[in-house]
C-alpha cells in the first residue's frame, strides 16, 4: 500500500473503460472510437446516447424505436411541476431546481429493480434523461410566471426542449446548434462528475443517487459552472467602459482565474471548443451581433499571444464558447450548466453501468495528520 499522496487524483487510473477517449496532448476526443468532429456533424444527440448505452450506432429501425421510448418517457408528475413552481417561488437556481426534481422523479419510478439488474437501471437513466428537458423547460417558465408546456411526442430532444421552453416551433439552426453542442457534452473520460456518478453507483446505490450525485459536482465552477462563468464575464464586458483587450488585462494583473480556460487532461485547445467557436462565430453572422463572439475571440488572443497560457498548456476548454452560443440562442446565462446536465446524464449513466459490470466500491484513503492520543475531557468541564 503506497503512501504516496496524489491531490486532485491526477493522472491515477482507476477502471477501464471503452467509452471515451481523451487525448490531451494531440486534442483529440472518441466516443467509443468515433471522432467528435464526426458524431457533432453527422449525428444525433440520440443516435449519441444510443451509442453510449448500448455500444454501436443504431440502424434506423433501432433508432426510431429508442427516440419513441424516450419521447414516451417525457411527461412529469404534476407534483414534480408543483415542486418547481415552490423553487421557483423561492427564487432557487435553475441548476438547484434540476437537481431537487431529479431527485424527486424516483418517487414516481414504476421500476425499484435489483441493483445488479442493469438493463432496468439503463431504463430508470433512460427515463431520467428523458424527463430533463421537461424539467428544465418548465422551470424556466415557471420563474419567468408562464406555465409549463407539454412536451411533444414528434420533435427530438433538442427541439423538443427548445418548444417547451419558448411555446413555439424551434428554428432549424437552433434546433441542430443545440443537438450539436448536446453530442460535444455528453462524454468526456473519467471527469469530476462522472467520477462521482460511478463512486456512488459502486456502493449498489441507484441511478437516482448516482445522477443527483452527479449533478452536485457538475455545479462547482471550477466544472460545469465555468460555462455560466464565462458568460458572465462577457456581460460584464459589455456592461463596462473598458474594451475586451483592456478588461482582461486588467483581470489579468489582478490575478483573476480567466473561466473556460485550462483543464486537467487537455494542454491544446479543447477539440469541442473549436467547433463551438465555429458555431458561435455563425451565429453571431447571422444575427449581425457579433458581442459576444468577439468578446470571447479578443480574450483567448489576449491570453494566447500576450499572455502566452496557450504554450503553458492553458488552453480554451468545451466551456469558453458553448455560453456565447447558448446567450446567441436566447438562454440565460444560469440555465448553461443545466443544459450541461441534460447531456452528460447520457455519460455519467453509461459510465456507472459499465463499472458495474465488474463492480468494487470505490474506497480511497486519507494520511491522517491529526491528533493521535487526545485526552477526553467531560462536556462540563471542557
Ligand atoms: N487561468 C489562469 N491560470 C490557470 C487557469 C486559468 N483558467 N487554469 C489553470 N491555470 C494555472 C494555475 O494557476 C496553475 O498555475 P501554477 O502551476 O503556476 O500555480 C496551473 O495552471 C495548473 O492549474 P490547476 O488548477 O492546478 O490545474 P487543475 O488540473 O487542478 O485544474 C481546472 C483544472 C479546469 C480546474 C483549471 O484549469 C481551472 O480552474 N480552469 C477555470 C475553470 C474552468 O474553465 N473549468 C472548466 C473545465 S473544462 C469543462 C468541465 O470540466 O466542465
Amino acid at each position: 500500500m503506497s503512501d504516496e499522496l496524489n491531490l486532485g487524483l491526477d493522472g491515477v487510473l482507476v477502471t477501464e473503460s471503452s467509452l471515451s477517449h481523451v487525448d490531451g496532448e494531440t486534442g483529440r476526443l472518441i466516443y467509443r472510437g468515433y471522432a467528435i468532429e464526426d458524431l457533432a456533424r453527422e449525428a444525433s444527440f440520440e443516435e449519441v446516447l444510443y451509442l453510449l448505452w448500448h455500444g454501436e450506432l443504431p440502424d434506423a429501425d433501432a433508432l426510431s424505436s429508442f427516440e419513441d421510448a424516450l419521447a414516451d418517457e417525457r411527461p412529469i408528475d404534476d407534483d414534480v411541476v408543483e415542486t418547481l413552481r415552490a423553487l421557483a417561488a423561492a427564487d432557487e437556481t435553475p441548476m438547484a431546481a434540476l437537481r431537487t426534481a431529479t431527485s424527486m422523479l424516483s418517487a414516481y419510478e414504476p421500476e425499484h429493480p435489483d441493483p445488479e439488474d442493469l438493463d432496468a437501471s439503463l431504463r430508470q437513466g433512460r427515463r431520467i434523461t428523458a424527463k430533463m428537458p421537461t424539467i428544465l423547460a418548465a422551470y424556466d417558465r415557471l420563474r419567468d410566471g408562464d406555465e409549463p408546456i407539454e412536451p411533444r411526442d414528434d420533435l427530438g430532444h433538442a427541439a423538443n426542449f427548445l418548444y417547451m421552453r419558448d411555446g413555439e416551433e424551434p428554428d432549424e439552426v437552433a434546433v441542430e446548434t443545440l443537438d450539436q453542442a448536446l453530442t460535444l457534452h455528453a462524454d468526456h473520460g473519467l471527469n469530476a462528475s462522472t467520477f462521482t456518478t460511478v463512486v456512488v453507483s459502486s456502493t449498489l446505490a441507484d441511478v437516482y443517487n448516482a445522477i443527483t450525485a452527479g449533478i452536485g459536482a457538475l455545479a462547482g465552477p471550477l466544472h460545469g459552472g465555468a460555462n455560466q462563468d464565462v458568460m458572465d464575464i462577457l456581460l460584464e464586458i459589455d456592461d463596462s467602459d473598458l474594451d475586451p483587450r483592456e478588461w482582461v488585462e486588467e483581470a489579468i494583473d489582478e490575478g483573476r482565474r480567466i473561466p473556460g480556460f485550462g483543464h486537467r487532461v487537455y494542454q491544446v485547445k479543447d477539440p469541442r471548443a473549436l467547433i463551438l467557436e465555429e458555431r458561435s462565430a455563425e451565429l453571431a453572422d447571422s444575427t449581425g451581433d457579433d458581442r459576444w463572439y468577439d468578446y470571447a475571440k479578443t480574450i483567448e488572443d489576449y491570453l494566447t499571444d500576450e499572455v502566452g497560457l496557450v504554450e503553458k498548456g492553458i488552453a480554451p476548454n468545451v466551456d469558453f464558447y458553448s455560453g456565447s452560443v447558448y446567450y446567441q440562442l436566447g438562454m440565460p446565462a444560469d440555465m448553461y450548466t443545466p443544459i450541461f446536465v441534460m447531456s452528460r446524464v447520457g455519460g455519467w449513466l453509461a459510465h456507472a453501468l459499465e463499472y458495474r459490470e465488474n463492480n468494487r466500491i470505490i474506497r480511497p484513503r486519507a494520511r491522517y495528520v491529526g491528533e493521535t492520543d487526545a485526552e477526553f475531557v467531560p462536556i462540563d468541564q471542557r
